[in-house]
């Protein structure tokens, strides 16, 4: 791929992402006064600073000094590289992206990759019409019929069954032109103890089919038909170069539509727990595997959705380690809920039993993470006694600390009832555990390094901001204002816009992020979006008085200067010191002009 292919594919992409709409996806933003206005993602503030200005295509957060254009925002909010964001942002407008050289090893991997993936597509086409087509299969169908599933279910996610028998799916692969060895990488099949061959992986169970989020079957799921001691309920495919579990969930090729319009996703813990939602018509539903959540995986459901609905079953031991997780999944910027589903049962009975619009009540009314933990914290140590209030309460308070945004009196009042405590033992508490934990929620604001004459950065900014909207003047404020006038950001940026002009090329946020320093690029997307006080932007006498401030700062410090030097000669008996006193009057009717 040649840098110009890439420059354009690079345009394209930016000429199709509306920084608004992909902004709105993480921030609620409200409209005022021409910009639209947020909390910022970045850090934790109650009143809005982050503002987006959708027609020039920038972003700034007055509070900690972050601004760009729309990829800075997706590379910062998804924690991603600049260019992994312009492919991120690709891959969601269906912009395909340009071919590139591939090194050859690359290559190679690649090659395998598809080898691969074609050896799972065919393996879940054989599993899927063994359920449905052979009489090995009626075992599956059987099982399948009994717990409500229906064949438009099965056909959905493409449901199989691996049919008794040692070798049934190495010889159909095998036949296929596949090597024992490329069946044995995908978990397929496994080697003999005695290294005399090798034998499948899945016999005699449901075979459930697990895709990456573009509907590549990439592992199995398999359920045992009749649940025993020997052998597990559920067999998943190991890690593979295809399957991780920990960046994978169970139905996401099919649900992230509906999580996107929906905007919240809901996460159960079993296959059938997804799959019996979805069959009820709860399609934005999908699965881990067995494993707990992570951060990974709330990453990808935050590109759809901000809200995260964990829907687990009400029985204690599995769930503890999971709901460790989840503050850690909020500290990824997902708002956390938790639904806890009623009378012992998980997702899928409830559902089958109660119908979707119990379920869908059951979402209504998710409590929020920190509702969650205070239950239970409450549930878990006896309240009724002194010691217990205590501990619930050294339990509870650094759960209260974390809130953001919302009232924290709230929560103490909250407490105060649950544990049948006077306020004001509550908030005394409080005041000793925020004593203590201290200075650690303090919100780390970049500063703004080079210190800047208020004069000469409001002069600059007018100017800058006046060459964005009119690259003409440009060589009216080089004749105008000598360069070193600007402080030195400001220089930087405006050199640029003369090369823009130059090469007639207009300046974008995009040649910006990518021709600009990180600081300059920042300082001229707060320039853009700087609120402007009385004057309108447009207004000639702000441009010429800017001018003038400039040329004002720049000839007080040459004055400045040149007495300084006049008196030192002077002192020093050098004669020229007239001459010094002479130039720096001189200055000095120059600032009078002006
Ligand atoms: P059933 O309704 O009994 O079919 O299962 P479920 O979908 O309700 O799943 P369950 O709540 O029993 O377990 C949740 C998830 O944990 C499953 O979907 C599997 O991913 C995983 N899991 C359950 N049992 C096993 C097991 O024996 N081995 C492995 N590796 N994973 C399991
Ligand atoms: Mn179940």
């Amino acid at each position: 791929m040649s840098n110009t292919e890439l420059d354009e594919f690079v345009e394209r992409v930016r000429e199709r992402s509306d920084i608004y709409s992909v902004i709105s996806h993480y921030v609620s933003l409200n409209q005022r006064s021409g910009k639209y206005w947020g909390l910022c993602p970045f850090h934790n503030e109650k009143t809005p600073s982050f503002s987006v200005d959708a027609a020039k295509g920038f972003f700034y957060c007055f509070g900690c000094h972050t601004g760009g254009n729309v990829f800075k925002f997706l590379s910062l909010i998804e924690n991603i590289s600049y260019f992994e964001a312009i492919k991120l942002q690709a891959e969601r407008l269906g912009i395909p992206l340009p071919t590139k050289k591939l090194s050859p090893e690359e290559e190679r991997r690649r090659r395998e990759e598809k080898i691969l993936l074609k050896c799972n597509a065919l393996a879940q086409e054989f599993y899927h019409e063994c359920l449905i087509k052979t009489a090995r299969g009626e075992v599956g169908r059987k099982y399948l019929a009994g717990r409500g599933i229906t064949a438009e279910t099965i056909e959905t996610f493409k449901l199989g069954f691996a049919p008794d028998g040692w070798e049934v799916l190495l010889n159909y692969l095998t036949r296929q032109g596949f090597s024992a060895e490329q069946l044995e990488k995908v978990g397929l099949i496994k080697r003999r103890n005695d290294n005399s061959g090798f034998y499948d992986r899945f016999r005699s169970r449901v075979m459930i089919p697990i895709n990456d989020v573009f509907g590549h079957t990439v592992g199995f799921g398999g359920r045992i038909l009749v649940a025993d001691d020997n052998s597990p309920k559920y067999l998943n495919s190991p890690e593979t170069v295809l399957f991780n579990k920990r960046n994978l969930l169970f139905g996401l090729d099919k649900a992230h539509l509906s999580i996107s319009s929906a905007g919240f996703a809901i996460v159960v813990e079993g296959y059938m727990d997804a799959i019996s939602l979805v069959a009820a018509g709860i399609k934005n539903v999908v699965a881990t595997l067995g494993t707990a959540f992570t951060p990974e995986h709330a990453k990808l459901i935050l590109r759809y959705a901000r809200k995260i609905i964990f829907c687990y079953d009400s029985d204690e031991a599995g769930q503890r380690a999971t709901m460790r997780a989840l503050p850690i999944v909020q500290a990824a910027g997902a708002e956390v809920f938790i639904v806890k589903v009623p009378e012992g049962k998980d997702p899928d009975e409830f559902v089958r039993h109660r119908g979707k619009a119990a379920f869908d009540k059951l979402v209504k009314n998710a409590a929020s993470l920190i509702d969650y933990q205070i239950d239970y914290v409450l549930a878990h140590v006896d309240i009724n006694t002194a010691p217990g209030k205590i501990q619930a309460l050294q339990k509870i308070l650094p759960v209260v600390a974390k809130v953001t945004g919302v009232n924290r009196n709230e929560y103490r009042k909250k407490i105060a009832l649950a544990l049948v405590l006077e306020e004001s033992v509550v908030n005394e508490e409080w005041r000793k555990f925020s004593a203590y934990a201290g200075s650690s929620h303090q919100v780390v604001t970049k500063k703004i390094s080079e210190p800047i004459d208020p004069l000469v950065r409001t002069s600059g900014e007018t100017i800058l901001r006046m060459l964005w909207n009119d690259s003409e003047l440009i060589s009216y404020v080089t004749a105008m204002v000598p360069l070193n006038s600007f402080a030195k950001v400001h220089q930087e940026i405006l050199l640029w816009l003369k090369s823009c002009a130059d090469s007639g090329k207009r300046p974008n946020d995009l040649n910006a992020a990518k021709e600009l320093s990180a600081q300059a690029f920042e300082e001229l997307s707060r320039i853009l979006l700087r609120k402007i006080e009385e004057r309108d932007e447009d207004d000639v006498h702000a441009f010429e008085d800017a001018i003038k401030g400039l040329n004002y700062i720049r000839l007080k410090k040459e004055y400045v200067e040149m007495l300084a030097r006049a008196e030192e000669y002077m002192a020093s008996g050098n004669p020229d010191y007239r001459e010094k006193f002479f130039e720096a009057f001189k200055i000095k009717e120059q600032m009078d002009d002006l």
